[in-house]
């Protein structure tokens, strides 16, 4: 069913890697949906930090992804493909891309699509997938987060540090975060967590080890936070890394992994087979959806740009001004 479908398409490209000045309009033409895959008429796209990191050079799409930058977006369903039973043209989503979600409309496989929440704008379901997808994937597959745990996030105000937030005090856990003022702290506060540690004033390991110790920690700053995490964790503990924002390379001491019985893991969401995808998103509509829908989860929204203002939306998430998430509007003049 792809006959409503334009011919082309606005979108934004990555002219060559470089700073948010290399994002330029382009038309390129509309994608078309192969087996199991759904076209969607982009309404919102979100933006991430790994789109900064892409448009640096610096994360490069899997093959067969659009290289258009853009994780996740929120729309319509335009047009569906063969052996597509659970959509139909017309159908709201949000859904996570393997790239392509800078455009007017975005191929993706139809079982990485889902409902727009009960009570959700698109423009705030647009910021869903990326964010909830690589939180329950890591804080609680790989993580094995439980109710009564004590839990540290770093970044707590980024896309992914309030989601985790919230969805760790959905699931019970004591939640501890940092952030880098005092007023990112405050908005971890207001999301439930229990403890927020503004890190330029206080050594977030002490904090922990005065509290016993965080028995998972969620880290996307690496470099000299490695060693401190690992301080930072109490026996048993496990780290699970998501980025290295301040490099990847340090020395560590391993004994203590050892004689302390830690767990060092990590994970990157966009490799990832669709097979793991797909049941992700089964997941989410199982146990966070109903987070969704009781209020307990909610996207913490910071700004709104069009599409064709990408540049300022990268320069707007890669400052240290933002807190929760950025979208950007898609028109269509068709
Ligand atoms: N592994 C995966 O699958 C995956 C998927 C999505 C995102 N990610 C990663 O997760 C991170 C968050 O993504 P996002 O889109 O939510 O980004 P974001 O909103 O831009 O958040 C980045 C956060 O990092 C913090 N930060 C930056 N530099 C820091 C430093 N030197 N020390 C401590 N904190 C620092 C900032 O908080 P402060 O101002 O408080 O410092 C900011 O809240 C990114 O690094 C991204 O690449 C990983």
């Amino acid at each position: 069913m792809t006959a409503s479908l334009p011919e082309a398409m606005q979108a934004m490209e990555i002219a060559q890697p470089g700073g948010p000045e290399v994002l330029r309009p382009i038309t390129v033409p509309v994608p078309v949906p192969g087996h199991g895959q759904i076209v969607i008429r982009v309404a919102w796209a979100g933006v991430n930090r790994p789109d900064a990191l892409q448009r640096a050079g610096l994360y490069n799409p899997p093959a067969n992804a659009s290289a258009l930058p853009g994780l996740e977006c929120a729309g319509h369903v335009a047009a569906v493909g063969p052996g597509v039973t659970r959509w139909r043209p017309g159908d709201a989503v949000c859904a996570l891309l393997p790239g392509g979600g800078y455009a007017q409309y975005a191929l993706t496989r139809a079982d990485h699509a889902l409902p727009v929440p009960e009570g959700l704008t698109l423009r705030e379901a647009a910021c869903l997938p990326e964010t909830c997808f690589t939180v329950w994937t890591n804080v609680v597959q790989r993580g094995s987060l439980k109710g009564g745990e004590r839990f540290l996030v770093h970044g707590g105000t980024s896309g992914i540090g309030t989601t985790a937030i919230q969805i760790a005090r959905a699931l019970g856990a004591r939640v501890f975060a940092t952030a880098g003022s005092d007023e990112k702290c405050e908005t971890c506060l207001s999301l439930g967590a229990e403890v927020a540690i503004n890190y330029k004033d206080e050594d977030f390991a002490a904090r922990m080890r005065a509290a016993d110790g965080a028995d998972l920690i969620l880290d996307m700053v690496g470099g000299s936070y490695l060693p401190r995490n690992i301080k930072a964790l109490a026996d048993d503990g496990r780290l699970v890394q998501i980025a290295f924002l301040t490099g990847s390379k340090v020395e560590l001491n391993f004994a203590e992994v050892m004689t302390r019985r830690l767990t060092i893991t990590g994970s990157t969401l966009r490799p990832q087979s669709d097979l793991a995808k797909a049941r992700l998103a089964t997941e989410l509509e199982t146990h966070v959806w109903p987070m969704i829908a009781r209020g307990a989860l909610r996207p913490v929204m910071d700004s709104d740009f069009t599409l064709q203002d990408a540049p300022q939306a990268h320069r707007r998430i890669e400052s240290p001004g933002h807190i929760g998430k950025i979208v950007m509007r898609v028109d269509h003049d068709d």
